[in-house]
C-alpha cells in the first residue's frame, strides 16, 4: 500500500466535501463514501491497481495490433497490417498442402490394379480412412453406414452379390449404375407377374417363401410355374447368379424381403432398383478407391469393425 493518502483510504486525511466530516469505518479503517442504505455504509476502497494496469494493457496491445495485424473495415476491404496475415489464405494453403499429399496417393488408385494397392498396406491404411468419409458421404444414405443396407437396399457387408463382389465387378457397378438412364447401365428389372392368376401367384408365394429354408414342395404347382417363368432368371434352383442382377432366392439375403407380404408384392409389382451411375460424380480414383473399401465390407463386418 502506498502512503499518498490521496491513494490510500486508511490514511486519507480528506473531508468529505458534501458533508464536511470524515467518516472512518471502525472494522476496516477505510473511509466510507458516506451513503447510508438503512445502516449499511458503502467503503470507499479505490479503484484496483490491477484492473487499471489491464486496461492500460490491453488498450496498448491493441494500438500495436492495428498496426500490425489486419483490424479496421473498410467497407469492401479491410485494413491489412504491416504482417500482412491472412487466416483466410492461411486456411487455403494448409488446405492445398493437405490435398496434394492426397491426390499424391490417390493418384496410384487411378493407375495400380487392385492386387498392388491391396498388398501396400502403408497405402492402404490412410486410404481407407478416406475411403470411409467418402462412403460416409455418398452411400451410407442408401446402404447404411456399416454396408447394412435397409429395405429396398441390397447388403453391401455380405457375402451375396447381385453382380459380384471382386473389386473390378464392383467397380464397374458403380461407374455405369444399375436401372438408371445411362445406356451403359447395369439392366436388372424383376418384371410384374399380375398376369398371372391369383391362385397361381400364391402357389408361386408359397414357393418362393420356403426356398430359403430348403422346404419348398418340388412337386406342386409352385415348382413348376417357377420352371416356367422364374428359372430364366433366378436360375433353376433358384440360385442366382447368372450376372443380370436376379438375386439368389436360396440364401438368407434379400433386398426387398422374402416373407409372404414382400414377396406377393413383388410378384404382382415387379421391383426395379435404382443405384446412381458414379462416373462423373466421383474420379476414377475415387471409385476405385470405394470399390476396394466396399470389397472389404465383408470381413470388416465379420471382424466387427465398422
Ligand atoms: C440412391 C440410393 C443409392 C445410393 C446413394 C448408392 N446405392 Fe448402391 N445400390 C442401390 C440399389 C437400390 C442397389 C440395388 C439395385 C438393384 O436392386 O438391382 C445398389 C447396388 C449396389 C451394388 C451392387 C451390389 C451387388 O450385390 O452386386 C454396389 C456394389 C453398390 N450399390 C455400391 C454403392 C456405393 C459404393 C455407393 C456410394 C458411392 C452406392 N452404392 C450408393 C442404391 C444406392
Ligand atoms: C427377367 C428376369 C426375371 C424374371 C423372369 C424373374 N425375376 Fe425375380 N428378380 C429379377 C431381378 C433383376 C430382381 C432384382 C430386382 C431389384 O433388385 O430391383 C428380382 C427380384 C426378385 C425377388 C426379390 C428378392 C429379394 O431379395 O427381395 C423375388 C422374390 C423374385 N424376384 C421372385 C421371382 C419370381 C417368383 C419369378 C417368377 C414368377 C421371378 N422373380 C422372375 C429378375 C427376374
Amino acid at each position: 500500500m502506498t502512503d499518498d493518502p490521496r491513494l490510500n483510504p486508511q490514511i486519507g486525511e480528506e473531508i468529505d466535501p458534501h458533508t464536511g466530516h470524515r467518516e472512518v469505518d471502525p472494522v476496516t479503517g477505510y473511509d466510507t463514501t458516506g451513503h447510508d442504505w438503512n445502516g449499511i455504509r458503502e467503503l470507499n476502497t479505490p479503484f484496483p491497481k490491477i484492473a487499471l494496469w489491464a486496461l492500460a494493457l490491453s488498450f496498448a496491445y491493441s494500438v500495436v495490433a492495428w498496426v500490425l495485424l489486419p483490424a479496421w473495415p473498410l467497407g469492401q476491404d479491410y485494413t491489412r497490417g504491416l504482417l500482412g496475415l491472412d487466416q483466410g489464405e492461411m486456411a487455403v494453403e494448409r488446405y492445398q498442402a493437405i490435398s496434394a499429399d492426397r491426390n499424391e496417393w490417390l493418384a496410384r488408385f487411378e493407375t495400380d490394379d487392385f492386387a498392388t494397392l491391396q498388398a501396400d498396406d502403408t497405402l492402404m491404411l490412410p486410404a481407407m480412412v478416406a475411403a470411409d468419409r467418402l462412403y460416409q458421404d455418398n452411400c451410407a444414405a442408401c446402404h447404411g453406414s456399416d454396408g447394412g443396407g435397409g429395405p429396398n437396399f441390397p447388403v453391401l457387408s455380405d457375402d451375396y452379390w447381385l453382380w459380384g463382389g471382386d473389386p473390378e465387378t464392383i467397380a464397374e457397378t458403380l461407374h455405369v449404375g444399375i436401372n438408371g438412364p445411362g445406356d451403359d447401365a447395369r439392366y436388372a428389372q424383376m418384371p410384374a407377374f399380375d398376369w398371372l392368376e391369383r391362385g397361381e401367384r400364391i402357389a408361386l408365394t408359397d414357393y418362393v417363401t420356403a426356398m430359403p429354408q430348403g422346404t419348398a414342395d418340388q412337386t406342386g404347382a409352385g415348382a413348376t410355374l417357377f420352371a416356367e417363368n422364374c428359372s430364366a432368371c433366378h436360375a433353376e434352383n433358384g440360385g442366382g447368379g447368372m450376372m443380370n442382377g436376379a438375386p439368389s432366392l436360396i440364401d438368407e439375403a434379400v433386398i426387398y424381403g422374402q416373407d409372404r407380404a414382400s414377396v406377393s408384392d413383388t410378384l404382382r409389382y415387379g421391383r426395379q432398383g435404382v443405384m446412381p451411375a458414379w462416373s462423373g460424380r466421383l474420379s476414377n480414383a475415387e471409385i476405385n478407391l470405394l470399390a476396394l473399401y466396399v470389397a472389404n465390407l465383408p470381413q470388416r463386418a465379420a471382424e466387427g469393425q465398422k
